[in-house]
């Protein structure tokens, strides 16, 4: 099932007394070559983002700072991931209709992208992603 596909991957994470350093290294530290950085922040109290799939692109979701839920759903099953680490990030894979709120004040989610922005990958509405799934 798709939902299998998406988990928590740990990142290294070199620690120093002068503070701690994470990389990510495309198709090794996540399983896709990055193509695109795009980060949600400011976000205001209450707000949700996502509310859509996409038809084939990966994305790695981490907690730069702060916190917020991610809620997946890939037509069968649903899950829940807190994500508040800058260490360890929510990978995506294609067709998983996903819904992120609960954002803390002054949280930041930096999204890693397999390809570049597209409108047309996306599937905004849900009876769609329904049809689409089963
Ligand atoms: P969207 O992906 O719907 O936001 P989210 O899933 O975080 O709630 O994108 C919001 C707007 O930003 C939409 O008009 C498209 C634009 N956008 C780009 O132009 N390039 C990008 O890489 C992304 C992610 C969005």
């Amino acid at each position: 099932m798709p939902l299998d596909d998406c988990r928590l991957l740990q990142l290294p994470k070199v620690e120093d007394r002068r503070g701690n350093l994470t990389f990510i290294e495309g198709n090794r530290h996540v399983p896709f070559a990055i193509e695109r950085v795009y980060y949600l922040y400011d976000v205001p109290g209450g707000a949700e983002r996502g509310g859509h799939a996409h038809k084939n692109l990966h994305q790695f979701l981490v907690a730069m700072s702060g916190s917020f839920d991610v809620k997946l759903d890939d037509g069968h099953r649903k899950a829940t991931f807190h994500l508040n680490r800058s260490y360890s990030g929510l990978y995506l894979s294609p067709m998983i209709w996903r819904e992120i709120d609960n954002f803390s004040s002054a949280s930041v989610c930096m999204v890693l992208a397999s390809a570049r922005y597209a409108e047309d990958e996306y599937v905004r509405e849900y009876d769609e992603f329904l049809r689409l799934t089963r």
